[in-house]
C-alpha cells in the first residue's frame, strides 16, 4: 500500500471525502457548512475518535474530533490520522484539513501522515480474502509550502520503516527463520544503500559469539548476525550503535514456556525488526551521525543437543555465563552483540529487546522500560520519545542487585531472583558494554505486540521503536 501525501491550500475537487479535524471548541463555536442542530442530533462534540459524515455534492464531508484544543498534540493528530484511514480507507483519494492548534504545522503534518499509514496497515499475506486500504492519495489542506510537504514526506517515510518492522514481526517464526530474517535484512539494507555484512554460522563460531551459539544449539537451523552501517555524506557528528534482539521464535528452550506463553513468541525479534526498520529510512532522514546496527538472529528451540540448564557459555568479550534458565536467552545473544558493538567504539549504544515479562508487569503493554549507564544519554532518549509518541519510562540499574546473578561456576548466571526481573536483565547486559561507552537498554516486551487495534497501533506486531530510533538519530549529540 503506497500512499502519497500532498501539501495543498484547499481540498481539491477530485477528493472523494473532505475531512476536517476539529477541536471541541470549534464544534461549540459552530462550523461552516453544517448546522449546530445536525451536530447535536448526531451527538458529535469533537471528542477524540468521534466522527460525523454526510453526503454533499457527489462526495462525502466529514468531521473527525481531536478533543479539547489545549490537549491536542502529535499523539492526538496521529490518532486522528489512523481514524481517517480506518473510516475512509475505502476511497482512493481524500482531502484533510488540520485544525488550528498549538502543534507546529510541520509536526502536525508528520503525525497525520504517520497516523494514516499506520492506522491503515493490514498484514494480509496469509489472508485469501483480505481487503487492503484503497487510499492512494491524501491532499492535506492549509498550506502548500515546501516545509509542509517535507513534513508529510518524512511522516510517510518513517511509517514505511515502522510498517516494514511490523511485516517482519507478523511473519511466522517458521517462515521468518534466522537465515530468512538475515536475507530480508540484507536486502533492505542494500536497497537503502547501507553497507551490509551477514555473519553465517562459520563466522559466528570463528568470532566466538558463544551466547548466540549456545541459544542456537537446540535448533535445526543456523544462526545469523546482521550488521548494517550508514555513513553520512559529510564529516560524521559521531557514531551511534543500534542493537536489536532477533529471536525469531522463543519456545523457552528446555526451560520450555507454556502453550499460552508461546503464542505470541514470533514477536521476540521485535527489537531487531525495529532496528532494521529504522535503518531502512536513514537515506530519507540523512542524519549527520554514523550509525552501526547489530542484530543477532536465531530461534530458541529444544533439539536433542539444546543448551542444558547448568551449561556454561563464553561470550565474545571473554566473560562466562552459567545458563540456569534457557528461557532467559535474549541476554545471551545480546551479550555477544553488545560486545561487538563496543568493539566499534561508538559514542553511544541503544539496544531494543523484547526482554522480560517482568517489564510488562511493571509498565503494562504500551510503555517500554528504559535503563542505562549515562543520564544525559537517557535524557536524549526520553526527549526523542516525547516527540515520537512512543513511550518509555526509566527503571534503575541498582549496583547492589548484581549479587543476585553471582554464579558458583562461572562469572555470572543468566537469572536473578523472582522479583525485579527487568532490572536483573538490564544489569546482565551492562556487563557486556565496554567501560566508558554511553549505553541505553529499552525493554519493549510490552509494546512490541498488541492484542487490539488502538489508534495508530494495529493488532499483532506494532513496529514499536522505529519512530523513537529515528527521532534519536535525528537529534543525536554524542553524550558526555
Ligand atoms: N522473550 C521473553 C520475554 C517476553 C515475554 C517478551 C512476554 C514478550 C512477552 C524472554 O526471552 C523471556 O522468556 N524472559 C523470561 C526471563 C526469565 C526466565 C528470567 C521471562 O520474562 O519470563
Ligand atoms: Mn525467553
Ligand atoms: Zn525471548
Amino acid at each position: 500500500m503506497a500512499i502519497s501525501f500532498h501539501a495543498v491550500r484547499t481540498v481539491p475537487k477530485p477528493a472523494k471525502a473532505a475531512i476536517r479535524l476539529v477541536t471541541g471548541e470549534q464544534v461549540a463555536a459552530g462550523l461552516p457548512g453544517v448546522s449546530a442542530a445536525q451536530l447535536e442530533n448526531a451527538g458529535f462534540e469533537g471528542k477524540v475518535d468521534q466522527t460525523h459524515t454526510w453526503p454533499s455534492g457527489g462526495r462525502v464531508e466529514a468531521l473527525v474530533g481531536v478533543g479539547p484544543a489545549d490537549e491536542v498534540d502529535g499523539v492526538s493528530i496521529r490518532r486522528a490520522g489512523a481514524t481517517i484511514a480506518r473510516t475512509f480507507g475505502r476511497h482512493r483519494r481524500i482531502g484533510v484539513l488540520l485544525p488550528d492548534t498549538e502543534v507546529a504545522a510541520p509536526a502536525a503534518r508528520q503525525a497525520l501522515a504517520e497516523g494514516v499509514r499506520l492506522g491503515g496497515y493490514k498484514f494480509l499475506r496469509y489472508k485469501t480474502e483480505g481487503e487492503p486500504v484503497k487510499l492512494t492519495r491524501v491532499d492535506v489542506a492549509g498550506g502548500s509550502g515546501v516545509r509542509n510537504q517535507a513534513a508529510l514526506d518524512l511522516g510517510n517515510a518513517v511509517a514505511d520503516g515502522q510498517i516494514l518492522a511490523r511485516d517482519l514481526v507478523n511473519e511466522p517464526g517458521g517462515t521468518l527463520t534466522a537465515p530468512e530474517f538475515a536475507r530480508r535484512a540484507a536486502a533492505i539494507g542494500r536497497s537503502a544503500g547501507l553497507t551490509v555484512k551477514v555473519w553465517d554460522a562459520a563466522a559466528i563460531k570463528k568470532g566466538k559469539l558463544g551466547g548466540l551459539l549456545g541459544v542456537n544449539r537446540g535448533s535445526d537451523l543456523p544462526p545469523r548476525l546482521v550488521e548494517l552501517t550508514y555513513r553520512p555524506k559529510g564529516k560524521a557528528s559521531g557514531t551511534i550503535a543500534l542493537v536489536g534482539k532477533g529471536i525469531v521464535f522463543d519456545s523457552g528452550g528446555l526451560s520450555i514456556k507454556t502453550g499460552q506463553g508461546m503464542m505470541t513468541m514470533k514477536c521476540d525479534m521485535g527489537g531487531g525488526a525495529a532496528v532494521i526498520g529504522a535503518m531502512s529510512v536513514l537515506p530519507h532522514i540523512a542524519p549527520a551521525c554514523r550509525v552501526r546496527a547489530f542484530v543477532p538472529m536465531t530461534d530458541n528451540m529444544l533439539g536433542g543437543d539444546a543448551t542444558r540448564p547448568g551449561d556454561v557459555l563464553k561470550i565474545r568479550n571473554g566473560k562466562t555465563i552459567e545458563v540456569l534458565n534457557t528461557d532467559a536467552e535474549g541476554r545471551l545473544i545480546l551479550a555477544d552483540a553488545l560486545s561487538l558493538a563496543s568493539e566499534a567504539k561508538p559514542d553511544a549504544i541503544i539496544d531494543l529487546a523484547t526482554l522480560t515479562g517482568a517489564c510488562m508487569v511493571a509498565l503494562g503493554p504500551k510503555i517500554a522500560g528504559l535503563m542505562g549507564n549515562n543520564d544525559p544519554w537517557i535524557d536524549q532518549i526520553r526527549a526523542a520519545s516525547d516527540v515520537s509518541g512512543e513511550r518509555v519510562w526509566p527503571l534503575p540499574l541498582p549496583k547492589d542487585y548484581r549479587k543476585q546473578f553471582e554464579s558458583t561456576v562461572a562469572d555470572m548466571k543468566n537469572i536473578g531472583t523472582a522479583h525485579g526481573g527487568a532490572l536483573t536483565a538490564g544489569l546482565i547486559l551492562e556487563e557486556f558494554v565496554a567501560d566508558g561507552i554511553a549505553w541505553a537498554h529499552i525493554d519493549i516486551a510490552g509494546p512490541a505486540w498488541s492484542d487490539a487495534d488502538d489508534a495508530d497501533i494495529t493488532k499483532g506486531g506494532t513496529g514499536f521503536g522505529v519512530r523513537l530510533l529515528v527521532e534519536v538519530l535525528r537529534s543525536f549529540v554524542p553524550p558526555k
